[in-house]
């Protein structure tokens, strides 16, 4: 090799020794007879000295190299003198005398420092990703990710289970976004599609007997992006046979406990994970992946305020809507115009508008307290706790839009108010979710999850008489506000899909077309299965204490799905459309 040691791997005990580290140079300081660089490689950094009157050509060449040229050094390990240690640094005891400098290669003036973490435009950093990834916090998280993925696979290799690839050229999946479909040039008009997910795949894997399937699994789905969403995206995959939804959440809880005592220094709140219904979880937290960490819990005020002189409730509670409510703790001193802001915002979530309540030393103070009555104002109190000093904040509404409206307003005032502790993993579990979800645009049933998931054992007959009604055997797992996997116990009979398929409107014929390889596999004696995916780039993100998936992805794409380093997707050329039987509609 072109080193000897690592840069980051210097000790005290080298003192003496005469090593040849190869790296980048990090930074450079000029003091005329002294030149400083601090040297780096991916163990770390470490302090090189020129003296002129130890190498004057080493001197002299080390007077014309600039930050990011890639150096070799051959020197002699030094304890620094008493004053000069750097405790901060982990090599910062000792400095290596340079002998002898080559500059293996120059380098052009990065287009952002390397060596500091000051803040750079999302473009410039994803175009010069190569660049980006260089720095201290990228490099953190990419090693993260490397732990995180090892340890999955140390884990479950070690519960027996299978590593198993799935292809990527794969048939449409109906995971409910886009696909990306690639055109075949051997079949004219014919196209594979990525796997949103290897479901099926998975799947057929239990029907051949394989019991225990894992896979770190590339997904594909064209949808909106957001923080949370990549259109690429890395699932740990698994599959299990002859489990039920217990088997498979304590399979994984037992994993995500051991993996952040392993690799992380944050505390989970709370073991076993809590387990919330997903009707739970809409009425207390107007949410299905609430964040656990604070509470500002929605509290019901419907019967408390059904007869009440303010119109806006009585009609609403005569609807047969929810009027709700959250407590903000101490905001009571938030102004008109901040107030103003948070109406926007549950507007903007469908709510009509935003009820405040400020408790002052003597009693309620409200946009509508002339239509309270005393009992109404002492039941609004006593039902949201609220202490002199907190604000209270109400929407009569649909249950839907209450929910989403509290949701993103207790979400909103948590973040405004730093109440989420940074270094807790509030870890849940969401279950029984509705089957099935009405479709207004396609005025038809669809899966919620996906139309391989089993309802309730006893809520089959459901799906005939009031489909709606039908609960899932599904399972999310959430942490900190982020939903970060999900999965089901699968249907494995021909005559529970075909119920789920007439329910969801799917003829039996277009059925047998998309899926015709799964029924068919089905009637081979398919054992009973289920599984989970967790959503890897969302759990590393919430581990390295990172807001966005793209901090943890190495070549991630912008929010409208472009690779700026790439420039794709970029057009193809005439010969190799006409190879693929397309042409460009404009
Ligand atoms: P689901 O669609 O819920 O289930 O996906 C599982 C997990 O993958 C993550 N995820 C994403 N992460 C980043 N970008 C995206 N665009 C994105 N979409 C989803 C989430 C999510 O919880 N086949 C089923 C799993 C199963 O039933 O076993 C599936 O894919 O964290």
């Amino acid at each position: 090799m072109l080193k000897s040691m690592n840069c980051g791997a210097l000790r005290k005990d080298h003192v003496g020794r005469t090593v040849t580290l190869a790296g980048w140079v990090h930074r450079r300081r000029d003091h005329g007879g002294l030149i400083f660089f601090d040297l780096r490689d991916r163990s770390g950094l470490v302090q090189v000295v020129f003296n002129a009157d130890v190498s004057e050509p080493a001197h002299t060449l080390a007077e014309t190299v600039r930050p990011e040229f890639v150096v070799q050094i051959k020197g002699v390990v030094a304890a620094r003198p008493e004053g000069l240690i750097n405790p901060n640094l982990a090599t910062g005891e000792i400095e290596v005398e340079a002998h002898e400098l080559v500059i293996l290669n120059a380098s052009k003036t990065p287009p952002f420092p390397i060596n500091e973490d000051v803040p750079v435009r999302d473009e410039i950093r994803l175009k010069y990703r190569y660049l980006d990834l260089r720095r201290e916090r990228m490099q953190r998280n990419m090693i993260l990710r490397h732990q995180v993925i090892s340890f999955m696979r140390e884990f479950l290799n070690r519960q027996d289970f299978l590593e198993i690839e799935t292809p990527i050229l794969l048939k449409s999946t109906p995971e409910g976004a886009r696909d990306y479909v690639v055109p075949s040039r051997i079949h004219p008009g014919k196209f594979y599609a990525l796997p949103q997910s290897p479901q099926q795949m998975k799947q057929l894997l239990m029907v051949a007997g394989y019991e225990r399937y894992y896979q770190i699994a590339r997904c594909f789905r064209d949808e909106d992006l957001r923080a949370d969403r990549q259109p690429e995206f890395t699932q740990l995959d698994l599959e299990m046979s002859f489990v039920d939804s217990e088997d498979v959440r304590a399979l994984i809880e037992a994993l995500l406990i051991e993996l952040v005592g392993r690799i992380s220094d944050m505390r989970i709140q709370e073991q076993p994970f809590p387990v919330l219904s997903y009707h739970e979880a809409m009425e207390r937290f107007g949410s299905d992946r609430p964040d656990l960490r604070y509470g500002m819990e929605l509290v019901d005020l419907t019967e408390a305020v059904r007869h009440s002189k303010f119109g806006v409730f009585a009609n609403t509670a005569a609807a047969g809507g929810q009027i709700k409510a959250i407590c903000v703790p101490g905001a009571a001193s938030f102004s008109r115009k901040q107030i103003d802001q948070l109406t926007e915002g549950v507007k903007e979530r469908g709510a009509k508008g935003l009820v405040w309540l400020k408790a002052e030393h003597d009693g309620l103070r409200s946009s509508i307290s002339k239509f309270l009555s005393e009992e109404e104002k002492d039941a609004i109190i006593e039902l949201t706790e609220a202490n002199e000093g907190d604000l209270i904040l109400a929407v009569a509404d649909s249950k839907e839009v209450v929910a989403e409206s509290l949701g993103w307003l207790r979400t909103h005032l948590a973040s405004m108010l730093g109440l989420a502790d940074p270094n807790t993993l509030a870890f849940c579990w969401v279950v029984d979710f509705p089957l099935l979800e009405w479709d207004d645009e396609e005025q038809r049933w669809v899966a919620v999850h996906h139309p391989f998931t089993s309802a309730k054992a006893s809520d089959w007959p459901l799906l005939e008489s009031d489909p709606g009604k039908a609960l899932a055997n599904a399972y999310d797992v959430v942490c900190n506000g982020m939903e970060i996997g999900g999965g089901s116990i699968r249907i494995h009979d021909a005559k529970h899909q075909s119920l789920l398929f007439s329910a969801l409107g799917i003829s039996e014929e277009e059925a047998r077309e998309q899926f015709g390889h799964l029924l068919e596999a089905f009637r081979y004696g398919a054992p009973p299965h289920g599984g989970i995916a967790l959503g890897l780039d969302r759990l590393v993100a919430i581990l390295a204490r990172e807001d966005s998936i793209r901090e943890v992805i190495a070549f991630p794409k912008t929010a409208s799905a472009t690779d700026l380093m790439l420039n794709s997707p970029s057009p193809i050329s005439a010969r190799q459309l006409a190879e693929l039987h397309l042409s460009i509609v404009e």
